[in-house]
């Protein structure tokens, strides 16, 4: 894992650059997945919260839930704590979960783009902490680049692959759900940048026919816009993107870049 914390913790630049433009694959999926989280889940996990972008929509689409945001990155963590700190229902935590997950039981445990960083030999031991997590008819709710997108990136864009990126298809998910005595109640390609690029599914423990609090309530959740990301930005991490884009001309990229250099010294 150490290789994979020492990239995570150059990531900041990246997920803060997606937060603030909006970056496409992450507004699908907090919008459309968080469609599965039900109104009365009373807590969240997210693994792999990055810099809390997701944790902190789930924590305001869902007041009455306590949502526990994890991430490897102790850099990430502290960003997303900083970043995210006006909610009461919300709290930020460094954690390997190749070392088992914290000691909870949950009604939703979220993974947007983390599921294939696990490497291929951690996975069962993953299932089974998810298994010992995941409530009585919980959900595990993931979103995954298809293994088609990952065949392309390896041939177009090998630097855009992570320490650990593995395939991820229909199998892997059917046999989390064996694994953790679920069922998969959802398994459909996402259309991000190409087609198939993509897919999200969601595991029920215990499916309930006609259960009405699992019926599909926020459709889809409505996400800060870009001014207030631009805002948060700003007040809670003191990166001045408007002004200095008005008088110096410079990106937002660049705008970042800066942060992170001056944060490192
Ligand atoms: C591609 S990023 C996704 C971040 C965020 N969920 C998003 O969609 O923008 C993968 C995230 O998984 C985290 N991660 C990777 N391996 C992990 C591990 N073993 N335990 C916890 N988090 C891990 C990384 O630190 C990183 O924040």
């Amino acid at each position: 894992m150490r290789e994979s914390l020492e990239f995570y913790n150059q990531f900041e630049g990246r997920l803060i650059k997606d937060y603030v433009l909006g970056n496409k694959r992450v507004i699908g999926a907090i919008k459309n997945l968080g469609q599965f989280i039900p109104k009365n889940s009373q807590k969240i996990l997210d693994i792999g919260c990055g810099i809390g972008w997701s944790s902190y929509e789930f924590a305001k689409s869902f007041p009455n839930s306590q949502v526990n945001a994890i991430d490897l990155s102790p850099v990430l963590i502290e960003t997303a704590s900083k970043l995210f700190d006006d909610k009461k229902n919300l709290i930020f935590k460094t954690y390997d979960l190749t070392d088992g997950l914290p000691k909870d039981t949950y009604d939703v445990i979220v993974m947007i783009d983390v599921y294939e960083h696990i490497p291929l030999s951690e996975r069962f031991e993953f299932h089974k902490s998810i298994k010992k997590n995941l409530n009585n008819r919980g959900r595990l709710v993931l979103a995954c680049p298809s293994k088609y997108h990952q065949a392309y990136i390896k041939e177009h864009n090998p630097s855009g692959i992570q320490p650990i990126d593995e395939d991820v298809d229909f199998e892997t998910i059917n046999q989390i759900a064996k694994d953790i005595d679920g069922e998969v109640i959802l398994f459909e390609y996402q259309n991000i940048w190409r087609n198939y690029d993509y897919l999200y599914a969601v595991i029920e423990i215990n499916p309930e026919y006609g259960s009405s609090d699992k019926m599909i309530k926020y459709s889809p959740l409505i996400l800060e816009s870009k001014k207030e990301r631009e805002l948060r930005v700003e007040s809670k991490l003191g990166i001045k993107l408007e002004q200095e884009k008005k008088t110096n001309k410079t990106s937002t990229r660049e705008l970042i870049l800066k942060y992170i250099k001056k944060k490192k010294g």
